[in-house]
């Protein structure tokens, strides 16, 4: 006798998915991935058309957005009540497969971290200065734990703070990267509005310049008004011990998850990646902070002192179906 495999999904639990990935955060808010439906099965697909050269020269920001995106499928998918394995593939295009199971029961820290999806933000204002409860900040570090990626509270601010200084300083006068930064932002005013990219007004003038994309107006203080404001923030460093694609997706879905994590625990958050692509910048950070691996993104947290409203999404590829 044979058993029947796991059920097909419906055409509206797959409207569930599609909705769930389109809501991830992602490079300059560019969405680089669309998804293929076999079956039980679900390819996440990297579009490697879209290209923010300058702040993304590698593809490591498209990478982490894809892990970004697949945890929120992960999620969708067990609160549908099915059983979901996620497997990195290095295909073509192809980055991941879900492979959705038999019913199973989510858990309630599924439904909390599904329902963080919609309210999850990026919030690069100033943060209400206090530290996280330390019970709090051990969930975040825990969430985002997984094989090869860890999460590093950063030491010796002081080296941070120069770095970062001299990163927003090359970042301001790069006349290639400014005019990239304002496409982007155009994207968003129009016209066209074409729905992707970044509204201006997400961009945070008064935070330090660690908060977010970096304007050629940014004022960037001195190395000691700096490190005294990253001591105020609640900072982790998403480190993998190598650099491969699939150790860029591990970390992405790490990112989301401690992201998420917040979120459901009423904080907000930021992530910034883009100093991170001036290969000395990079090199500096391991060496000076003394980091366990490879730094992939920076994430600040807090409490929000200001709401932030949700960024616009273009409208939602349909999945593909095969
Ligand atoms: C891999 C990755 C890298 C990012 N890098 C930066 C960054 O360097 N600076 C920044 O301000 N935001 C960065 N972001 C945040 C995106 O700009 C943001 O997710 C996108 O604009 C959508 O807005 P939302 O997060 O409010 O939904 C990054 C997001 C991802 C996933």
């Amino acid at each position: 006798m044979t058993t029947a495999g796991p059920a097909a999904l419906t055409s509206e639990q797959i409207g569930t998915l599609a909705r769930a990935v389109g809501r991830a955060p992602s490079v300059h808010n560019s969405r680089p991935w669309q998804l293929l439906v076999r079956g039980t099965e679900v390819d996440l697909l990297e579009r490697r058309s879209v290209v923010p050269r300058r702040q993304d020269p590698f593809g490591r920001d498209r990478m982490m957005s894809c892990g970004a995106a697949l945890t929120n499928l992960e999620l969708a998918v067990r609160v549908l009540g099915r059983d979901c394995h996620v497997a990195f593939r290095d295909g073509e295009d192809a980055v991941a497969t879900a492979t959705i199971g038999r019913p199973r029961a989510a858990s309630a820290r599924d439904f909390d971290l599904y329902e963080a999806i919609g309210r999850r933000r990026s919030h690069r204002h100033e943060f209400d200065h206090g530290r996280v409860p330390a019970a709090v900040h051990a969930a975040l570090v825990a969430a985002g734990e997984a094989t090869g990626v860890h999460l590093v509270v950063p030491a010796h601010l002081d080296r941070f703070a120069q770095l970062l200084g001299f990163a927003t300083r090359v970042l301001r006068e790069d006349r290639g990267y400014q005019r990239e930064l304002a496409k982007w932002i155009a994207h968003v005013t129009g016209p066209p509005a074409t729905g992707d990219g970044v509204p201006e007004d997400t961009l945070s003038p008064e935070a330090p310049p660690v908060a977010g994309l970096v304007p050629a107006d940014t004022p960037v203080p001195g190395d000691d008004v700096l490190a005294g404001r990253l001591a105020a923030e609640n900072l982790l460093v998403v480190c993998t011990d190598g650099d491969t694609r699939a150790e860029q997706l591990a970390a992405g879905m790490a990112l989301q998850r401690v992201w998420l994590t917040a979120t459901a625990k009423a904080l907000a958050g930021s992530v910034i990646t883009q100093p991170l692509h001036l290969t000395g910048f990079r090199a500096r950070l391991v060496s000076e902070l003394v980091l366990p691996g490879v730094p992939q993104a920076i994430f600040r947290f807090g409490c929000a002192e200001v709401p932030v409203a949700p960024s616009p999404r273009m409208p939602l590829d349909e999945p593909f179906f095969e």
